[in-house]
């Protein structure tokens, strides 16, 4: 009888453990993105679906290529194989970092004609190489996104990297960019790669930290609207309508930032409550600013006080431990 009892206990011990592997949590994962991802049905990437946990490269790019909707935390910080490989990842999947250092090394994301993805407190770091400082041999992206829409990267740290940190490429429309940190970098954040003028993009609450040029740069943005982010030590330029852009600036804080805020001739800015501390080289406030949309007429948001940007946009940006876990 008390052998029986024993054994029973311990069957049900192990039963209990198994659950416990498998039924898997994610520390707030469910948040839906604000600003244009937010629109044409919203972004909402794997929530309602499973939640896996990759800690190898292969798990990763197994579960980043499946049909089903999934939240995939990323546990550890995974080597990417080759050197500079972007894992492919479909539609309907949040790619997630488990607390503040996890993320991927050597490599990084690529989402092509796809939609619905969320990808959050990463570190992506890792394929810079002194001698391609210029970024002209290997196309070694943190996240390059293509022909893609509602896409909400969020709350990464994201460096020293080969090319583009961010490069959201060939109509790919309804993105927001917020809280991350970018950082140590020559070309930092791209869009375009087209000749259609679509993209719509929210970039708020990123700290932009000792980069050289793209802060960012938009060769073809219908509506771009930058708020509440923190520009420190820019080398080359900060914001640049640069082909047929239109770029709404507003409550950002541009220190020690050469060229901050730049129009093409084709470019449109309007800009609203914008600081600049040791800055140099040319601010364009206001080109053809009439005709900048109003972003309030396609979400609500929140301004912070420029002055509070230097002390809030680097503590509340990039991957934190309480997420993911
Ligand atoms: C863009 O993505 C759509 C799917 O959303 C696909 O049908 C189309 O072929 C893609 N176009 C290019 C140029 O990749
Ligand atoms: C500014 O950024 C450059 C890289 O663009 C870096 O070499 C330098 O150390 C940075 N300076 C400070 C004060 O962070
Ligand atoms: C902003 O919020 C107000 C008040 O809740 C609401 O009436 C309005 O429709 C919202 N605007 C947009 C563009 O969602």
């Amino acid at each position: 009888m008390h052998l029986i009892g024993t054994f029973g206990s311990a069957l049900l011990l192990a039963a209990f453990h198994v659950a416990l592997a498998d039924a898997q949590t994610c520390a707030k994962c469910d948040v839906e993105a604000h600003g244009f991802a937010s629109l044409n049905g919203g972004t909402t990437g794997g929530k309602r679906g499973r939640i896996v946990t990759a800690k190898k490269l292969d798990d990763l790019i197994q579960y980043a290529a499946s049909a089903e909707p999934l939240i995939i935390r990323v546990d550890g910080m995974i080597k990417a194989k080759p050197f500079g490989f972007e894992v492919p990842v479909k539609s309907h999947k949040t790619i997630i970092g488990v607390g503040g250092k996890s993320g991927i090394e050597g490599g990084g994301l690529n989402i092509n004609s796809q939609k619905n993805v969320i990808i959050r407190n990463l570190k992506i770091h890792g394929t810079y190489d002194k001698d391609n400082w210029a970024g002209k041999v290997g196309d070694y992206d943190a996240i390059q996104v293509d022909n893609s829409t509602n896409i909400w990267i969020d709350g990464n740290h994201l460096a020293e990297m080969g090319d583009g940190l961010i490069d959201l490429r060939r109509d790919t429309d309804y993105v927001t960019v917020s809280k991350n940190i970018i950082e140590k970098h020559n070309k930092a954040f791209g869009i375009g790669w087209t000749t259609n003028v679509v993209t719509k993009v929210t970039i708020n609450d990123n700290f932009f930290h000792s980069t050289n040029v793209r802060n960012p740069s938009g060769d073809a943005i219908k509506h771009g609207h930058l708020y509440n982010n923190y520009y420190r030590n820019i080398t080359g330029y900060g914001n640049y309508a640069r082909g047929d852009t239109e770029l709404l600036i507003e409550t950002s804080y541009f220190e020690d930032v050469f060229d901050p805020i730049v129009a093409g001739p084709k470019g449109r800015i309007k800009t609203n409550w914008v600081k600049f501390k040791r800055c140099d080289g040319e601010i364009h406030l206001d080109v053809r600013g009439d005709t900048v949309f109003q972003a309030s007429k396609f979400y609500n948001y929140t301004l912070a006080d420029p002055y509070d940007i230097p002390v809030d946009v680097p503590y509340n940006a990039g991957p934190k431990v309480d997420i993911g876990v």
